[in-house]
């Protein structure tokens, strides 16, 4: 395994192109098994994540290939196969193959899951929802089942929490249905928005983009898809929020300041200079009054589903707060175990007390943190932890970095380029 050495204590400046959305990439490789033919998806990010993905399609019967930033997917062939748990457990975004899957062949067999470091990360509201579409899904030794004989039927379905995965793998498995399917309660983030539009470019009929009422009429057949994968809000936020903390100035490029507006408006009350541009964001180190120390104030946050604050940049604002001059409360209320980077970031010095689902963080000022060894436990935690080790002064070791890999692309090569001393070393 590898390890990330990181020379803290320099600011960083310049720009940061961002890579495309994992978590839109993922769905969207999904659903090129809905329709055979020859698929071309632009600004898919080469990660851990999408390279597990496309190994578990060539499973599938799929063959693909990767130019550049470009994947070509032939899925004229998909045959049954299971979604083995070794591979599910590594990456639970597999069950996004149940939907595509149930519409394409009318069957499908998918490890459950089980937990993660996060949280025991069920899926029963997307069970539920198949069930409603004529699906029977059988449970046991660890897997699903889910069977249909011939067409789904449209059907209305309601999630008690807006899931994202849910909301996508729902989406895929109505849009080849026979009639009409309401989704009640749906997800709204950007990631939902991308699939419907590549879906609606393949000759679905999917209306309510963006809010949380979805009406799906399933039509008979799609065409191959030719879309591209939105930019990566969460890479985004992450190198926001490290130049930021790093005490430095720069701009995040190639990114839609919509996607994280949540981040923008909390880094402003922090004191922050937060400048938007078309496809890029600027920050700026909040001006110093006259006698006051230097560095920012605090700020609460609260994660929600979109367009509250995202539970993936819950970690890394938590490593910003850790250097303000004031006190701040995070409360995680998506998942329930979302607070294992606060032992490792107390390793750097910071000052953080759990409560429940809430965290009080009391910021010491931007020279709080000092290097030390660290671990990642999950791939939001694992970048938290760089940039309070970025932040820190001296040398800091950041070990189990796979979790980095699946989630950010050349992360070495592009905290360098803003002038970062980090390198990768096996452990
Ligand atoms: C997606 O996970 C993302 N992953 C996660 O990003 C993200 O943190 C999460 O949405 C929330 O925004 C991908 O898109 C691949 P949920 P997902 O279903 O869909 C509960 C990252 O770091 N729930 O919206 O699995 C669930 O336990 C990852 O990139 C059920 O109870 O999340 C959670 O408490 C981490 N039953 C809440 O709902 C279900 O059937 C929201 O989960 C489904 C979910």
């Amino acid at each position: 395994m590898e390890k990330l050495l990181v020379e803290g204590g320099k600011a960083l400046y310049g720009d940061v192109a961002v890579s495309g959305a994992k978590n839109a990439a993922l769905p969207l490789l999904a659903a090129t098994l809905l329709t055979p033919g020859r698929h071309v998806l632009g600004n898919v990010p080469d990660l851990r994540d999408t390279r597990t993905f496309l190994r578990l399609m060539e499973d599938l019967g799929v063959t693909h290939e990767r130019q550049g930033d470009t994947v070509t997917i032939d899925a004229t062939e998909v045959r049954d196969a299971e979604a083995s748990y070794d591979l599910v457990k590594t990456m639970r975004a597999s069950v996004l193959v149940l939907g595509p899957l149930l519409a394409r062949r009318g069957r499908a067999r998918v490890s459950l899951p089980g937990g993660c470091a996060i949280g025991a990360r069920p899926i029963n509201f997307h069970l539920a929802g198949f069930e409603k579409l004529g699906v029977a899904c059988r449970l046991e030794h660890g897997y699903v089942d889910a069977e249909v004989p011939g067409r789904m039927r449209g059907g209305c379905v309601y999630f008690d929490i807006p899931s994202v995965t849910g909301t996508e793998n729902l989406l895929m498995a109505a849009v080849l249905a026979d009639g009409v399917t309401i989704i009640k309660n749906a997800a709204r983030e950007p990631e939902v928005g991308n699939l419907i539009d590549m879906l609606n470019g393949m000759g679905a009929q999917i209306r309510g983009k963006d809010s949380d009422r979805l009406t799906i009429t399933g039509v008979k057949s799609l065409r191959p898809a030719n879309c591209r994968i939105i930019p990566d809000r969460i890479e985004a936020g992450t190198y926001l929020l490290a130049i930021a903390a790093s005490g430095g100035e720069g701009r995040v490029t190639n990114c839609q300041p919509a996607h994280f507006a949540s981040l923008l408006a909390k880094m402003r009350q922090a004191g922050f200079g937060i400048q938007e541009g078309g496809d890029c964001v600027a920050v700026r180190q909040p001006l110093v009054n006259a006698g006051a120390p230097p560095g920012w104030g605090a700020a609460d946050i609260k994660t929600l589903p979109f367009p509250g604050y995202p539970t993936d940049l819950q970690a890394q604002f938590m490593a910003l707060m850790t250097l303000s001059n004031g006190i701040s409360v995070i409360t995680e209320t998506i998942f329930e175990n979302r607070f294992m980077h606060v032992a490792e970031l107390q390793r750097l010095g910071a000052d953080i007390r759990i409560d429940g689902r809430s965290c009080v963080v009391r910021g010491q000022g931007v020279k709080a943190l000092t290097g030390a060894k660290v671990m990642a436990t999950d791939l939001r935690a694992s970048s938290s932890l760089v940039i309070a080790a970025l932040a820190a002064r001296g040398r800091s070791e950041i070990s189990r970095i796979y979790h980095l890999e699946r989630g950010y692309e050349r992360l070495v090569e592009k905290l360098t380029a803003l002038g970062a001393t980090v390198g990768k070393e096996n452990e």
